[in-house]
C-alpha cells in the first residue's frame, strides 16, 4: 500500500510518499519512496514568529512545485490522459485556493494516479490557514484519483515520529512496550500524553499559557539571538556549560510541584525579562551564556521531573518524545539519565533530528495507523482544518 502523506498545519510544507511493506504486531514496517519539504523559517525569522496568512501564502506557492518534485524523487511512471469532467474539482480548489488550482490545472489534473492507494492530510491542531492549503489540495487529488483521504492529527504524527531506520530507505516502528509515555514539546505545543497503545491516547498534562519552544525563542530575542531561538540558547547554555563558568543567577521553576501534569513557562519568560533589564548594556558574552543555562537548566528540569511523576502515576514502561524541543542536548541526556538512575527497565525514545521537527512522514504513518485500525472512512471526507483539535 502506498501512502501519500501532507502537512501544513505551521510553517513547513511537506509531503511524503511511503510504501507499507508489512505491518508487524509493533507497527508498520515502511520504505520512503520519497519525502520533500520545503521551510518558511527564514521568512518568518523576520517577524520573530509565524504569520498565519503568510505561512498559508507560502503554502500555496510551494505545495504545487513540491508535489511534482515528490514524484520525481519516488521515480513513479507518470501518465496523463485526456480531460474529462472535472468541473467539481476545478471549482472547488479556484475558489478555495486560486494560487493552488493555477498549478494543479496546469500540472495535474490530467494525471492518473501513478499508484497511490490513499491521502493522509493533517487536520489539525495548526494554524487553519494553513492546513486548509494541504486538505484543500488533499481533496482535489483525492477526488481526482478516487482514493480514500485520511485525517491525520499532528500531535498524532509526532507520537509515531520514533521510527527507526532499518536499512537505507526501510523503517520500521521499534516494539514498544505499553503503556508508553509521549513528551511532545515544540514551538507550539507542551503536552504529556499517555499511550495505551497505538491510537488510544489520554492526554495528561499541557501547558497553560505558553509553549516550551515558544520560550525559548522569545528568551532568544531578548538576548539578541536569531530566531528560532532553540537551537541557540541550546549552544550558548552547553559552551557556559563547557567552560565551566560560575552560576550566577537562577530562575524559577513554574508549577514544579502542582499536583498535576500541567506546565507553564511564561512566568519564566518574564523572570528572564525582568534579570536582564537589571543587567548592564550591551550584555557580554559571558551574561548571555550565563542567562542561556540558567533558563534551558529550569525549562528543562520543569519537562524532566513531570515527566518522571507522569511515569510513576501512570506505570509507563516506555517514553517517546517528539517535537522540535526533542533536539535539545540537555533535555536528551537529563532525561535519558534520570531515567536510567530512577527507572532502568523503561526504554526512552527520541526521534532522528529531520523527524522531530515538522514532517510529512509522521503523517504517513499516523493516518496508517487509522487505515490498518479501519477507523479511516474508505470515501473522501468532507475535511475540515481543527485549528485545536485533540488527540
Ligand atoms: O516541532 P517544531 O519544528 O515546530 C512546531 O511545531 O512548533 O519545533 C520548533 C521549536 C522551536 O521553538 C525551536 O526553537 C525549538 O523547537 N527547538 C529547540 C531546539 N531545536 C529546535 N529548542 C531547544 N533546543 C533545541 N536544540
Ligand atoms: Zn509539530
Amino acid at each position: 500500500m502506498r501512502i501519500l502523506a501532507i502537512e501544513t498545519s505551521c510553517d513547513e510544507t511537506a509531503l511524503a510518499l511511503i510504501e507499507i511493506l508489512e505491518t508487524t504486531s509493533a507497527g508498520p514496517k515502511f520504505k520512503i519512496l520519497a519525502n520533500q519539504l520545503v521551510s518558511q523559517m527564514k521568512l518568518h525569522a523576520e517577524f520573530g514568529g509565524v504569520f498565519p496568512t503568510l505561512a498559508k501564502r507560502e503554502h500555496a506557492r510551494a505545495i504545487g512545485p513540491l508535489f511534482t518534485k515528490l514524484l520525481d524523487e519516488a521515480k513513479l511512471s507518470i501518465t496523463y490522459k485526456p480531460e474529462t469532467d472535472r468541473t467539481e474539482i476545478i471549482r472547488e480548489l479556484l475558489i478555495r485556493e486560486p494560487e493552488v488550482f493555477l498549478y494543479f490545472a496546469e500540472h495535474i489534473i490530467k494525471m492518473e494516479n501513478p499508484g497511490v492507494d490513499a491521502i493522509a492530510v493533517t487536520a489539525g491542531p495548526g494554524l487553519e490557514p494553513a492546513l486548509w492549503v494541504g486538505i484543500n489540495f488533499a481533496r482535489a487529488l483525492a477526488t481526482l484519483w478516487h482514493i480514500p483521504l485520511i485525517p491525520a492529527n499532528h500531535m498524532e504524527g509526532h507520537i509515531v515520529s520514533i521510527v527507526a531506520q532499518e536499512s537505507g530507505t526501510t523503517f520500521s516502528m521499534p516494539p514498544l512496550s505499553f503503556p508508553a509515555l509521549s513528551l511532545l514539546v515544540s514551538g507550539g505545543h507542551t503536552e504529556l500524553v499517555l499511550v495505551e497503545d497505538w491510537l488510544k491516547y489520554k492526554k495528561i498534562g499541557e501547558t497553560r499559557d505558553d509553549a516550551v519552544g515558544e520560550a525559548f525563542d522569545k528568551v532568544a530575542r531578548m538576548l539578541g539571538l536569531p530566531y528560532p531561538g532553540g537551537p541557540e540558547i541550546s549552544r550558548l547554555a552547553d559552551e557556559a556549560r563547557r567552560l565551566g563558568l560560575p552560576s550566577t543567577t537562577t530562575f524559577p521553576r513554574p508549577m514544579l510541584t502542582s499536583p498535576d501534569f500541567d506546565f507553564s513557562f511564561s512566568g519564566l519568560k518574564t523572570s528572564v525579562l525582568y534579570h536582564i533589564r537589571d543587567l548592564p548594556k550591551p550584555l557580554s558574552t559571558t551574561d548571555i551564556q550565563n542567562i542561556a543555562r540558567a533558563f534551558e537548566d529550569a525549562a528543562i528540569d520543569v519537562l524532566v521531573k513531570k515527566t518522571m511523576r507522569a511515569i510513576e502515576m501512570n506505570n509507563v514502561q516506555t517514553v517517546l518524545v517528539g517535537g522540535g524541543v526533542a533536539n535539545n542536548n540537555h533535555l536528551q541526556r537529563t532525561l535519558r539519565d534520570t531515567i536510567a538512575s530512577e527507572h532502568p527497565d523503561i526504554k526512552v525514545y527520541f526521534p532522528r533530528v529531520d523527524f522531530s521537527t515538522d514532517n510529512a512522514l509522521m503523517i504517513g504513518i499516523a493516518g496508517f495507523l487509522h487505515i490498518k485500525d479501519g477507523t479511516a472512512g474508505t470515501h473522501i471526507e468532507p475535511l475540515k482544518a481543527q485549528g485545536n483539535l485533540s488527540l
